[in-house]
C-alpha cells in the first residue's frame, strides 16, 4: 500500500467541488464580489435585503420585485410557540450556536415535504429560513436570561427589527444602518467550511430546514465562524495595548494561532475586515469608542511584524465582534448574528446545488491493516489492538 495520492489535498485546499456563480474572491487582490459586485458597493450602497435577494436569484432587484421581497420577509418572522417553547426548555447556560441549530432543524418539522427542485418552494423555504433566523437567535438570547420572548414587528426592517428583539428598544438610524452593513458583508463568501458543508447535506436532496442546520453546527468551530467570539475573549486577556507584543510574541512561539488572523484565501487583508473597520470609525464617532478597539488595532500592527511572513493577516472575525459588543450584543450570539446573514449565501448555494445535483461521495485514502483474524474476547492482547 502506499501513502502518496496524486489528488489528495489535506483539507480540499485548492480543490474545486462545484461551479458557482454566486460569489467571487481574489485572495490576493483582496477582492470579494457577491454576482459580480463588489462587497464595498453592498455594504455601502445596498442593504441586507436587497443584497439577499442578489445573491439568490443572481441579479439586483427591481423596485416592485424588492418592495415584494421585502413585504414576505416582513411575513415570514414570526415562529409557532411550540418553537419558543423548545427554546425555553434548553439548558439556559448553553450555547446560543447550539440552540439556533436545535430551532432550525426543529423549525423544519413544521414545513415538511419542501419539493428542493421547485422554484416556489425554494423561494418560500428560502423566505422563511431568512426571515426567522433573527427571531430565534433573540428569542434565546433574552428567554435564557429569564426575560419575555419579543415577537417580531412588522413596521421595522430587517436590521431595525432583530435589534429590537434582541434588546427590547428600537435602534436609532446610525446603530441599524451599521448593523446592516456587518449583515451584508457576512452573507456570502464562497466555498467556505460552513458553506461546504451545507452543499454536501443539500446534495442528499434532504429539506433546506436540515441543510442550514447542518451548515450552522459547521460555522460555529472556532476555526470558522466561532473565531468571532473567541477574539473578544482573546482581546479580554491580552487586557492591554502594553500587553500586546509579549502575548503574542508567547502565543506564537507556542505555535498556537492567533483569533481573527488567516484566512484560507486571502493572502492578504481581508477585505471586509477594512469595510468594518471604516464602519467601527462610524459606529464609535456616534456612541464612543470601545477600549477593545485600541487592543485589536495594536495586535494587527504587531502581528504585521510577527505573521506577515506567512500572509497571515486579519481576517473578518477580527473587527467584526467589538461592532456587536458595542451595539451590546452578548459574545455568545456573534456566531448566531453570523448565521443570520450567512444563511443567505448558504441557500443561494442550495439553489445551485439541486439544480443540477450529484450526490457528494468523495473517496479516502485507506491506512489500515488487511485480513486480520477475529479473536475471541478472552484471546485479544490490548497492545496489538
Ligand atoms: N495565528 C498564527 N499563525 C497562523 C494563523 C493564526 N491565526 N493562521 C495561520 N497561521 C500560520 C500557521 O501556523 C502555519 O504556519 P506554519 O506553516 O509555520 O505551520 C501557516 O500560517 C499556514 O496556516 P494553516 O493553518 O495551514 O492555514 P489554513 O489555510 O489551513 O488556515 C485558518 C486557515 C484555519 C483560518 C487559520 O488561519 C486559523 O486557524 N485562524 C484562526 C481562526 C480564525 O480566525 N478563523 C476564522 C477564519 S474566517 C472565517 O471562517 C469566517
Amino acid at each position: 500500500m502506499t501513502d502518496a495520492h496524486p489528488t489528495f489535498s489535506p483539507g480540499l485546499s485548492g480543490v474545486p467541488v462545484t461551479r458557482s456563480s454566486v460569489s467571487f474572491i481574489d485572495g490576493t487582490r483582496g477582492v470579494l464580489e457577491y454576482r459580480g459586485i463588489s462587497v464595498n458597493s453592498l455594504a455601502t450602497k445596498s442593504n441586507f435585503v436587497e443584497t439577499a435577494y442578489l445573491l439568490l436569484f443572481g441579479a439586483l432587484p427591481t423596485p416592485s420585485q424588492l418592495a415584494t421581497f421585502r413585504q414576505d420577509l416582513g411575513e415570514h418572522r414570526r415562529i409557532k410557540y411550540r418553537i419558543v417553547d423548545l427554546m425555553k426548555c434548553l439548558p439556559e447556560g448553553g450555547h446560543p450556536m447550539d440552540a439556533l441549530q436545535a430551532a432550525v432543524a426543529a423549525l423544519g418539522m413544521f414545513y415538511p415535504g419542501v419539493d428542493v427542485q421547485n422554484p416556489k418552494t425554494q423561494y418560500l423555504s428560502a423566505v422563511r429560513l431568512i426571515a426567522k433566523l433573527p427571531t430565534l437567535v433573540a428569542a434565546y438570547a433574552r428567554l435564557r436570561h429569564g426575560d419575555d420572548y419579543l415577537p417580531p414587528r412588522d413596521d421595522l426592517t430587517h436590521s431595525e427589527n432583530f435589534l429590537y428583539m434582541l434588546t427590547g428598544r428600537v435602534p436609532d438610524k446610525v446603530l441599524s444602518e451599521i448593523f446592516d452593513a456587518c449583515l451584508v458583508l457576512h452573507a456570502e463568501h464562497g466555498m467556505n467550511a460552513s458553506t461546504f458543508s451545507g452543499l454536501v447535506t443539500a446534495s442528499t436532496l434532504t429539506d433546506p430546514y436540515t441543510v442550514v442546520s447542518s451548515a450552522i453546527g459547521t460555522l460555529k468551530g472556532p476555526l470558522h465562524g466561532g473565531a468571532t467570539e473567541k477574539v473578544l475573549i482573546m482581546l479580554t486577556h491580552i487586557g492591554s495595548v502594553s500587553n500586546v507584543r509579549p502575548w503574542l510574541e508567547a502565543r506564537i512561539a507556542a505555535k498556537e494561532k492567533i483569533m481573527g488572523f488567516g484566512h484560507r484565501e486571502y493572502k492578504v487583508k481581508d477585505p471586509r475586515a477594512v469595510i468594518l473597520q471604516q464602519l467601527a470609525g462610524r459606529l464609535f464617532s456616534h456612541y464612543g469608542s470601545s477600549p477593545m478597539y485600541e487592543v485589536a488595532t495594536e495586535v494587527e500592527r504587531v502581528n504585521e511584524s510577527l505573521l506577515s511572513s506567512k500572509n497571515v493577516y486579519a481576517n473578518v472575525d477580527f473587527y467584526s465582534g467589538i461592532l456587536y459588543e458595542r451595539m451590546g450584543i452578548e459574545r455568545d450570539c456573534f456566531p448566531p448574528v453570523f448565521a443570520m446573514a450567512r444563511v443567505v449565501g448558504w441557500l443561494a448555494h442550495w439553489m445551485e446545488q439541486v439544480k443540477d445535483n450529484h450526490l457528494f461521495r468523495p473517496t479516502e485514502i485507506y491506512q489500515g491493516k488487511h485480513g486480520l483474524p477475529y479473536r475471541p474476547p478472552d484471546d485479544r492482547n490490548l497492545a496489538e489492538l
